[in-house]
């Protein structure tokens, strides 16, 4: 990132699992000035963002991308140099039980964005004192790979020229908006980046997802609730490997292109489930308990994608990204991280953060 100059972005969903992530980075390293539009549904945590409480750089600003007249306003208002999109219904299993919602977020509430950064964009370009700006501006829309389908065992991974397949209504409506974040770049020249990206995990991730999930159950020795048969693989990204993937397309990537991104970690669900037993086994041991005896399987999701894996050549290749992480390494500091932090853990399971968001900003939406 370039030190000289101190970019604004328009960060969105940046109260959710990776967008807070990218933010604390950002606002940690002095990086950029965060201006953070997220609606505080369910899966938006202010509690995240608590030690940015005093940063006059980082402003939390409650709203729906798909309020045309607030992001037009935010546009203008702070004139960023970019616009990055975290913000989405994210989770497969609520999409599969309310696929209207993803619609109206992962695809109306993107094609709002990108038109009103298209009209920011064009504003920008018709006045010469902006003309700098206009030339740095980008649109990069955080995407997923799950928008490629699933793979067969010995199929190779996804590249950015993999046919889009999607087969959840989650993956459909991210596969959609790519669609139109392409369109935006073919049709109006607009500067967008997409990047999609394999499951992540790691610090701040909302507790029904998996890694989280049976951390938490685990140690409250609950049952560790395991999906078909266990053998589901998946590619597994430390988050802020993503992070600082993301950094870097917005500073290097060639507009229009998409980047893969991905961990080199093709895990079954059933091993990562084993390793966190076995690592909480070790760092928070609970007499009598071997925590692999809570595995419980249950009854699969409903078309659920066998296989995940993604090639992520083109980034290494082109901007010279890798991830840090390895799984074994992220694992231990997610892990250590849920047990660090109780606070957060207690604050998201019994809901108290939904009160704060209630007493600091109504029932708006
Ligand atoms: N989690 C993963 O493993 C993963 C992997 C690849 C890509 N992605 C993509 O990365 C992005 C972020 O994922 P995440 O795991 O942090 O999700 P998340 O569910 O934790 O966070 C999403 C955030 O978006 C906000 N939001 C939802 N609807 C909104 C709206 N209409 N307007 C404004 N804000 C809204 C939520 O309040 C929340 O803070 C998503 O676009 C997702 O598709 C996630």
């Amino acid at each position: 990132m370039n030190q000289t100059y101190r970019p604004v972005f328009l960060v969105t969903g940046g109260a959710g699992f990776i967008g807070a992530n990218f933010v604390l980075r950002m606002r940690q390293n002095n990086l950029a000035k965060i201006i953070n539009l997220d609606k505080l549904t369910y899966a938006g945590n202010p509690q995240t963002l608590v030690s940015l409480a005093e940063d006059p750089e980082h402003q939390l600003v409650r709203g729906d991308i798909g309020n045309t007249e607030l992001v037009a306003h935010l546009l203008d208002k702070y004139q960023p140099d970019a616009v990055v999109n975290f913000a989405a219904e994210s989770h497969v299993d609520r999409s599969i039980l309310n696929p209207g919602e993803f619609v109206q977020t992962n695809v109306v509430g993107t094609l709002n964005l990108l038109d009103a950064s298209r009209g920011y964009w064009r504003r920008l370009s018709k006045d010469q004192a902006n003309r700098d700006k206009c030339n740095r501006f980008r649109f990069l829309h955080v995407s997923t790979d799950e928008v490629y389908g699933s793979l067969g065992p010995t199929d190779p991974p996804f590249r950015e020229d993999t046919p889009y397949a999607p087969n959840s209504p989650y993956a459909a409506s991210k596969a959609s908006s790519d669609h139109l974040v392409r369109a935006y770049y073919h049709t109006y020249g607009m500067p967008v980046l997409t990047t999609n990206c394999s499951n992540n995990y790691g610090p701040y991730q909302f507790p029904e997802k998996l890694i989280p999930l049976i951390i938490l159950n685990a140690l409250q020795g609950k049952p560790l609730p395991v999906y078909g048969d266990g053998q589901n693989v998946r590619d597994w990204l430390y988050v802020t490997d993503h992070c600082d993937a993301i950094a870097l397309v917005l500073e290097k990537g060639k507009l229009g292109e998409t980047y893969n991104i991905g961990g080199i970690n093709e895990k079954t669900n059933i091993s990562v489930v084993t390793t966190i037993c076995e690592i909480l086994d070790k760092l928070s041991p609970k007499a009598g308990l071997d925590r692999k005896s809570l595995i419980t399987f249950v009854k699969d999701r409903l078309g659920h994608d066998r296989r995940y894996a993604i090639d992520c050549s083109k980034i290494d290749r082109e901007l010279g990204w890798k991830p840090k992480e390895s799984f074994e390494t992220g694992l231990q500091q997610t892990v250590q991280w849920y047990l660090s932090n109780p606070e957060w853990v207690e604050a998201v399971q019994s809901g108290a953060y939904q009160t704060w968001i209630h007493q600091n900003y109504g029932d708006r939406k």
